[in-house]
């Protein structure tokens, strides 16, 4: 297939264009850089420097003889994605291209309008391209776990059917997101079934977990081609930035009791999930949901097992119960369903102590280079 990947550059999507073109795919890639401006902007930045989108693909032509194209513009901007759109011609469009971070989105006015209006505005870009420039490509959009919320009922995969004074009827399951970033990741939802309804448009709609690693089966061995690693509280996943903490004695940062607990999944995962989606795609007029994750944990079982295996490697790794700067459940009910991708095919690569202590032993090669500084700037939600 030819894909276009939006949001290229980015933690997920420079990992997954390696992966779809190693496995047969051409592959398009898509970046403004906004996410590298972004850290620039707050003063933080990943673990170690990431080379441009360009460089990458060199690399990885050099390495495979494979080559990614690259675009570099602003998804905002309808004449740069008609143009892409038109040069192109995608079979299918995978659409990372947003603002990711949910602190990010709840520093001040200015974030949350860039957050409101980017994420959007892509969505509502990428839309408007597929119907006019590739009716029948599939839209793959990644989602989130965190549109759904904690509610105190099973969480099923996109939809629920509800009986209600004797009628039956099946809606999108209901959503109540727990920062603005989540609540665009819920508008982007139900804009895609809104089109998706209208005009008949293939969609897959990915409610992801929070993503940890960096190692894939692509840049193993090119230290040049692994993603973006952040570790500060903006642009850092939980594991990921607890792995940091530990390395550099920093205590863990669990806020309030710990007892948030959510679906987690390798970064090997992801780029699994998304390529079976793409094999095998909705069919026309179906918006098709998947809970993207492999397994739950609460925060305090993370940071337990961040203790225990940076103990076995030698570090001194300790806790800090910090008060809660975001309004969330810290004790609550999670039992959310997560077959569909499984029944596509997954195979699941589980946060075992062999995974985690690989993962921690390559922070360590790069311990030097921490800035502890830039690790808790307590964003508060209120
Ligand atoms: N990383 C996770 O744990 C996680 C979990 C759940 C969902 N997601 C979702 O997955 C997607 C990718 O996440 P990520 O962690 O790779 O984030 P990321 O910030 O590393 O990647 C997103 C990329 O999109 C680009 N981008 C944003 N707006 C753009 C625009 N207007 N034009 C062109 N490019 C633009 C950014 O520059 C960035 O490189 C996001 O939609 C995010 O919401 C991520």
């Amino acid at each position: 297939m030819q894909i276009l990947i939006l949001g290229g550059d980015g933690y997920l999507g420079w990992p997954t264009a390696m992966h779809l073109s190693a496995h047969g795919h051409e592959v398009a890639i898509v970046d403004n850089y906004l996410r590298r401006r972004m850290c620039l902007e707050q003063g933080v930045e990943p673990l170690f420097p990431v080379p441009d989108m360009h460089r990458r693909a060199a690399i990885w032509e050099k390495v495979t003889g494979k080559r990614i194209a690259v675009h570099v513009g602003d998804l905002r901007r309808w004449d740069f994605v008609s143009e892409v759109f038109q040069s192109v011609k995608p079979d299918a469009v995978l659409h990372y291209a947003e603002q990711p971070s949910a602190p990010y989105s709840m520093l001040d006015r200015r974030t949350a309008d860039l957050t409101l209006s980017n994420n959007i505005g892509v969505t509502a870009n990428v839309i408007f391209a597929v119907r006019e420039f590739c009716p029948d490509a599939q839209i793959v959009k990644i989602g989130t776990m965190g549109e759904y919320g904690t509610p105190n009922i099973d969480i099923e995969e996109g939809w629920l059917e509800i009986d209600h004074k004797g009628r039956k009827d099946k809606f999108l399951y209901p959503r109540q997101a727990s920062s603005l970033y989540h609540t665009t990741k819920v508008m982007d939802t139900d804009l895609l079934w809104f089109y998706v309804r209208t005009w008949g448009l293939r969609a897959t709609d990915l409610m992801q977990g929070p993503v940890y690693g960096i190692m894939t089966d692509e840049n193993e061995n090119n230290p040049e081609l692994m993603p973006f690693f952040n570790y500060d509280e903006l642009f850092g996943t939980v594991l990921n930035r607890f792995v940091v903490q530990a390395v550099v004695g920093y205590p863990l940062t669990v806020y309030g009791q710990g007892g948030q607990t959510r679906g987690y999944l390798n970064i090997k995962d992801t780029l699994q999930c998304v390529r079976l989606s793409l094999e095998q795609p909705a069919r026309k007029g179906e918006l098709r949901i998947f809970n993207q994750f492999t397994e739950t944990f609460s925060v305090n079982d993370l940071a337990d097992k961040v203790v225990r295996i940076g103990k076995d490697l030698g570090l001194h790794v300790s806790i800090r119960a910090l008060p809660n700067p975001r309004k969330e459940a810290e004790e609550h009910y999670y039992n959310p369903v997560h077959t569909g991708l499984l029944d596509l095919g997954l195979k699941p690569n589980y946060l075992t102590d062999d995974v985690l202590a690989q993962m921690m032993q390559l922070v360590m090669k790069y311990s030097a280079a921490v800035r502890p500084d830039i690790i808790f700037k307590s964003v508060k939600w209120s």
